[in-house]
């Protein structure tokens, strides 16, 4: 049996009584496989910053993650969140390098490069996330930007149990589109050989649209070890099923529709 990680990315979402629902949900509703399969199944939310703490509180089958941790150690940074901030209320690790903070927030490959390292100096358990534009894709570019951005992240970094690693095609975020499988099988083929040769083999997730049924075909023998899931993951009836689906997934089982019953 493989280890399943189903991750929720909330983003900029949900009310904090919608969020203490949601981690209720999470942690007493589930479906009978969740709860026969718990060691193999690491369900990941990566929540915004005020709810860390009271959701951590509450959690214990689900690890409470950041969205984002500041380049900063300490100091007149207003705005900031650091990592020791983090670490004193036991936050259980950070997503570092998505392309809304690329995009939006104008994150460079050295500013993630930067969080990679104190998040090494502090033993932050983090989801890197890398991931190729429309533009890069059309033009053939896909495999040279996610290499790109994989050695200029990890420039230093050696600490490869710390790391899960996210391929995240920018053009199927958000857009109810995801990846067609023969290609998320095809990056995966890629990004898992390009890690084991040059750096440590470390679970990789795809993310980018996924409701059901890309959780259960982009796992099911592509090598992958989850999914990270943006809007399909606010509703935690439906994320209960997409963490079921990505178990079955990722271990080759069969879809069993019975397992659907709460346990
Ligand atoms: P969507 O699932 O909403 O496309 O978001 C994906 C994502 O960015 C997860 O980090």
């Amino acid at each position: 049996m493989k280890v399943s990680i189903p991750a929720a990315n909330w983003k900029a979402n949900l009310t904090f009584d919608q969020a203490v629902n949601w981690i209720k949900y999470i942690e007493n509703d589930v479906t009978r496989v969740i709860l026969d399969y718990q060691e193999y199944i690491n369900i990941i939310a990566a929540v915004p910053y005020v709810y860390i703490k009271p959701l951590k509180d509450l959690a214990k089958r689900t690890k409470i993650y950041a969205q984002n941790v500041s380049h900063v150690l300490k100091g007149a940074y207003t705005g900031e969140v650091t990592i020791s901030m983090l670490k004193s209320i036991n936050c259980d690790g950070v997503i570092l390098g998505h392309s809304e903070r690329r995009n939006i927030f104008n994150e460079t490959d050295d500013l993630i490069n930067k969080k990679v390292l104190i998040c090494q100096d502090y033993d932050m358990p983090f989801i890197l996330c890398v991931g190729e534009n429309l533009e890069q894709r059309q033009k053939g570019l896909a495999f040279e930007v996610i290499k790109k951005q994989l050695d200029n992240a990890l420039k230093g970094f050696s600490k490869f149990e710390l790391m899960i690693l996210a391929y995240e095609p920018v053009w199927a975020i958000g857009t109810g589109v995801p990846m067609e499988i023969n290609d998320i099988k095809e990056a995966a083929n890629f990004i898992l050989q390009y890690l084991k040769q040059n750096y440590k083999e470390v679970p990789v997730l795809y993310g980018g649209s996924v409701e059901e049924n890309t959780a259960y075909f982009a796992t099911f023998d592509t090598g992958l070890s989850g999914v990270l899931v943006g809007s399909k993951s606010l509703d935690p009836v439906e994320f209960e099923r997409i963490i079921t689906l990505t178990f079955s997934g990722v271990n080759n089982i069969q879809f069993d529709i019975e397992h659907f019953a709460n346990g």
